[in-house]
């Protein structure tokens, strides 16, 4: 059902030391930081040949990261996300398994605008892992 590691999302309490630290120390392609209000997050995405890294920097008081990042103050990854040809079918197949969806369990519009649900960590050894349709 999964295919392509989509992305691993790091937390970050310093936005701007994390773009130095892959653009400049570890001589990445980095993108423009961008506002997401509708997730509470501002996403740069660090482009490698195989995958991508999220950095994720709190966005407002109700910012989900938040708590994360006061538990893990040099940061640390806060989750993966896997890519799938179909959300629902995805969603339906773990959901008849008995798999936790987290919120409404409807997908939601992600940070590249495409559908994306997350899963319950505990269902998935300690992971909070995220679907995107591809
Ligand atoms: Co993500």
């Amino acid at each position: 059902m999964i295919g392509k590691l989509n992305h691993v999302a790091i937390a970050v309490n310093d936005l701007d030391a994390a773009v130095t630290l892959y653009r400049d120390t570890l001589g990445a392609k980095v993108s423009d930081a961008v506002e997401q209000p509708d997730h509470g997050v501002v996403t740069v995405f660090v482009e490698l040949p195989n995958t991508k890294i999220e950095l994720l920097y709190p966005l407002g008081d109700q910012s989900p990261i938040k708590g994360f990042l006061q538990k893990n103050t040099s940061g640390g990854i806060h989750h993966i996300c896997y890519e799938v040809e179909d959300i629902y079918a995805a969603r339906d197949k773990l959901l008849a398994d008995g798999m936790r969806i987290l919120g409404s369990g409807e997908p939601r519009t992600g940070a590249h605008g495409k559908p994306i649900l997350f899963l319950h960590p505990k269902d998935f050894c300690g992971t909070l892992v995220e679907l995107e349709e591809i």
